[in-house]
């Protein structure tokens, strides 16, 4: 059965869990570096892929790539343009709930020092799932903010929004505080990620991601060299599929479910 769909785990899969589960009974720390993969089983399609919003053979009506319209330059001199894709986006997660992916990251909090998320999505599933050390890298949709004075609002969906909007105190076009193709990441968070690499994971998730950008797969890399456990979930192949320690071909709700249930199984006994 295509693994994209599968409900049960195969026996390679199986044996992958069981030791993902033996190196976190050691763990104290934990990092999950996630992408789209983790909140397609919440019904979001992801970007690359089959269904995904990025189609390669996709040309906006604009003649432009969907890559080039969700770019900070083209923002800069189309912003209505940028939006119509931003909009379209931000229906595809409306009314989305986390899943059993989001929430295992969540309990996973209970058990260890410290679970940090890098995250890619700019749904905020994690948040909502009570991830209290949440990294999103590209920022988060529902934050809305000025390109020219400091108004920021945070909105449930972008119903009742203009095109492009305008900002409510100074009349200058608003845009959603997410990083778009072609600008810099916030140096903050990088120097969080920073921060808490240099303290060190000793289990390292990447989880439904397709892993094209440096920063997603270097925490990845650096657990490796200082010899912790590094694993991927994602029922696709990548370019870290062959470094890592582990890899799961499967959906990301289900190996986290059960990665939790054999957890679960040896923690209480102990
Ligand atoms: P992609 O859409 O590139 O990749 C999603 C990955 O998830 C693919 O490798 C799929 O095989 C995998 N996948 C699909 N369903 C899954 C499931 N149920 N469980 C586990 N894995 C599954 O998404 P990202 O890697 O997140 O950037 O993309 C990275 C960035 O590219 C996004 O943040 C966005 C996009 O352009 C910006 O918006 C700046």
């Amino acid at each position: 059965m295509d693994p994209a769909h599968a409900e049960e785990l195969s026996e390679e899969d199986a044996r992958g869990v069981a030791r993902v589960v033996q190196k976190l009974r050691k763990a104290r720390r934990v990092l999950a570096v996630t992408g789209a993969g983790v909140s397609a089983d919440s019904g979001v399609p992801t970007y690359r892929g089959v269904g995904g919003l990025y189609r390669s053979d996709r040309l906006t009506p604009t003649g432009f790539t969907i890559e080039e319209v969700l770019s900070g330059p083209m923002f800069e001199v189309r912003p209505d343009v940028t939006w119509t894709y931003l909009k379209e986006i931000e229906r595809a997660c409306r009314g989305v709930r986390p899943n059993r992916g989001h929430a295992v990251l969540a309990e996973m909090q209970d058990h260890f020092d410290a679970v940090w998320v890098l995250t890619q999505n700019v749904d905020g599933l994690h948040g909502a799932a009570g991830s209290r050390h949440v990294l999103d890298v590209h920022g988060d949709l529902h934050e809305i903010r000025c390109t020219a004075c400091p108004h920021r609002d945070r909105v449930v969906n972008y119903d009742g929004l203009g095109d492009p909007p305008e900002c409510p105190r100074c009349g200058a076009v608003l845009r959603p505080d997410v990083v778009l193709f072609g600008e810099m990441l916030d140096p903050a968070k990088i120097r969080r990620l920073e921060a808490e690499m240099a303290r060190g994971f000793d289990v390292v998730f990447s989880i439904g991601t397709s892993s094209l950008f440096d920063y997603i797969v270097a925490p990845l890399r650096i657990a490796q060299a200082a010899g912790k456990t590094t694993v991927e979930i994602n029922p696709d192949e990548t370019a870290m599929s062959g470094l890592v320690d582990v890899k799961i071909h499967a959906r990301a709700a289900l190996t986290l479910d059960r990665i939790w249930e054999g957890y679960m199984e040896w923690w209480p006994h102990t």
